[in-house]
């Protein structure tokens, strides 16, 4: 790493901490937008987009990702331990990678029973307000935490897979954002053929991740596979589909 990266690395933190205590510096100006990634089908790589997308935002802006899912997946892929304490929702994090991580712990459960949208939707929108952009990994349901997520979001990012059940989850996904008056960016992932939807609100972007075992290899070492990619792979090719996804989902 050179100087001048690990200066602006700093200066970089720095900046986010001083957000989180309150002190703005003149330029502040947070975009706060909210980026979430659903699908109530399990293992399509909602995680993996979310840590992914996290860190390739965070390479430029103030950026924090925050785990929704009770099972912690981006919180391990970050290399941190799911916290066994009761925080309130957005109540710890850590910085890491450049990225503001909150991690999944206990209370997310309650906040899933209790049943309060309205209440769930707010607080993310008030974490929101510190960073640029805040992307939020979800759980496997449209439960309490999924909902609020999509509720709160200004844009929405769902991976798909080829399988038809994954197109059919895509469907019903698809019923629900019409009824909120959203739309979704639909990723293929783990695939080289691009997979086309084109529903009301659910709709194909033009980007393929296909299957890679970097992902494994990087979860198991607790850091994101675009990063693990920079320093494993001689010719990379991760970080730029990412850098695309990053473009697209944010203008
Ligand atoms: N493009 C890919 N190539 C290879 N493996 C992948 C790819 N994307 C995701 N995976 C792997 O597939 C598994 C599921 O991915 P991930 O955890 O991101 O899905 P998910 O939708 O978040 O799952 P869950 O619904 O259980 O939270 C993980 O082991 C991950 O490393
Ligand atoms: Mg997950």
């Amino acid at each position: 790493m050179s100087l001048f990266t690990l200066l602006f690395s700093y200066l970089f933190r720095l900046r986010s901490i001083m957000r989180r205590i309150g002190i703005k510096d003149c330029e502040d100006k947070s975009l706060d937008m909210i980026i979430t990634v659903i699908n109530q089908k399990g293992g399509v790589g909602k995680t993996t987009t979310s840590v992914n997308l996290a860190y390739t935002l965070a390479k430029t802006k103030n950026t924090a990702l925050i785990d929704l899912d009770p099972e912690g997946g981006a919180t391990v892929s970050f290399g941190i331990k799911r916290e066994k304490k009761d925080y309130p929702l957005g109540g710890k994090s850590v910085n890491i990678f450049n990225v503001e991580m909150f991690p999944a712990h206990i209370g997310l459960l309650k906040v899933e029973l209790n049943g309060d949208i309205e209440s769930t939707v707010s607080t993310l929108r008030k974490i929101a307000e510190s960073f640029d952009y805040l992307v939020i990994d979800t759980p496997p349901n449209l439960g309490t935490l999924s909902v609020s997520a999509m509720m709160a979001a200004d844009k929405i990012v769902t991976p798909i897979t080829p399988q038809p059940l994954v197109l059919e989850a895509a469907k019903n996904l698809d019923s629900r954002l019409v009824s909120l008056n959203k739309r979704a960016f639909a990723v293929t992932n783990m695939s080289k053929k691009a997979v086309n939807v084109d529903y009301s609100a659910v709709k194909s972007i033009d980007i393929t991740i296909p299957q890679s075992k970097l992902f494994s290899e990087a979860t198991r070492l607790g850091v994101p596979a675009v990063r693990y990619e920079e320093f494993r792979v001689k010719k990379p090719k991760l970080g730029s589909l990412y850098e695309k996804l990053a473009k697209m989902v944010i203008e």
